[in-house]
């Protein structure tokens, strides 16, 4: 089934072609290159460059997979959550399409298709499993019980993981995004030197990085009045291991307590190399067998919601032309 796929939910303009869990083309254009010089992406200047860019970019996903449109079996598209102003561009222009293709409109929501980025080369996986979601916007652990059915265990009751790394690489003076910069720069020596505090939560899945955020960005400005250096690399790589920690110790508990042997992380911070290498190291020691997307497919690209289009549009879930945008939406929504 030939799936032309749309994602607009941030800062790429992604359009891919699909065949179930075959990808076919994966055009991503991104925009990093301007919201850097405001450090964090401006939602009205992320709208505009969508519209300007999304024709463009289908047609070149088209010609790459050497295709037409006479051949598209059905159009999905990410409709949330994400930037109202940016989902919308790329919803518009998957009914437009549907509509003048005459094929069904499949809906697809952000997260989900973070997840379904694993399926694409890991042709054995399948539900059920447990999954860590880790993006600029969410941190969520879930049950993923089928290709369309999700139970959140756990989830930020504030930042995401990617915000908190993001803002903490910014106070840091690293440009955007942050969390890549971070990563990369961040050195392994003395982690004792810039204690940093562990967050508490109510239930022990949750996730709380506001604070962790907040003691970072006193602590650079504390220095800063005092006139006194700071060892950029070390306190990166402390900020990068208390992140770590907190995502491995509760994921790693709430796969052993649900009883799950398969774990798979997706989205943006899924591509950090510190939480790859010890959550890999955790699962080996309890025969855990995780999974995480290759790195082209940890950020926002179309593939990942063609590969969860197809799975939605076997479970029914087609939409007609009042689909809208919607900014917030839980994973499980109905
Ligand atoms: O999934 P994504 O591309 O967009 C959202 O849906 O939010 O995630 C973007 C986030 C950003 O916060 C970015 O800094 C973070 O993923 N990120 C990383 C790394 N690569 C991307 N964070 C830590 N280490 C990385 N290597």
């Amino acid at each position: 089934m030939i799936i032309l796929a749309i994602e607009s939910s941030c800062d790429e303009t992604s359009v891919a072609i699909t065949d179930e869990r075959k990808i076919l083309s994966n055009i991503i254009s991104t925009q990093i290159a301007e919201h850097k010089i405001y450090g964090g992406v401006v939602p009205e200047i992320a709208s505009r460059r969508h519209t300007e860019a999304i024709s463009q970019v289908c047609n070149t996903a088209l010609k790459q997979a050497g295709i037409t449109y006479r051949d598209i079996d059905a159009v999905a598209v990410t409709f949330a959550p994400g930037l109202i102003g940016a989902l919308l561009v790329g919803v518009n222009f998957a009914k437009g399409l549907s509509y003048s293709l005459n094929v069904p409109l499949i809906p697809v929501h952000h997260l989900r298709s973070h997840i379904a980025a694993n399926y694409i080369e890991a042709n054995e996986l399948k539900p059920p499993f447990m999954c860590l979601t880790v993006s600029g916007g969410n941190t969520i652990i879930t049950e993923v019980t089928d290709y369309t059915s999700f139970t959140p265990v756990g989830r930020t009751t504030d930042d995401a993981a990617g915000e908190c790394f993001d803002k903490t690489a910014r106070a840091l003076g690293l440009s955007y995004p942050g969390g890549v910069n971070l990563d990369k720069i961040a050195t392994l020596a003395d982690t004792q030197k810039y204690p940093l505090p562990t967050p508490h939560t109510e239930n022990p899945y949750d996730f709380s990085f506001s604070g962790l955020k907040t003691a970072v960005v006193n602590l650079v400005h504390n220095k800063n009045q005092k006139g006194e250096e700071i060892d950029v690399p070390v306190l990166a790589a402390t900020i990068r291991q208390k992140v770590c920690d907190i995502l491995i110790a509760k994921t790693i508990s709430a796969v052993e307590n649900k009883g799950y042997k398969t774990l798979v992380m997706a989205g943006g911070v899924s591509a950090n190399s510190e939480l790859r290498a010890r959550m890999q190291a955790e699962c080996d020691k309890r025969s855990i067998k995780l999974y995480y997307p290759p790195l082209k497919y940890c950020g926002d690209n179309a593939a990942m919601v063609g590969v969860q289009g197809y799975y939605e549009f076997l479970n029914g879930n087609i939409a007609d032309s009042s689909l809208n945008a919607t900014a917030t939406l839980p994973i499980n929504y109905r």
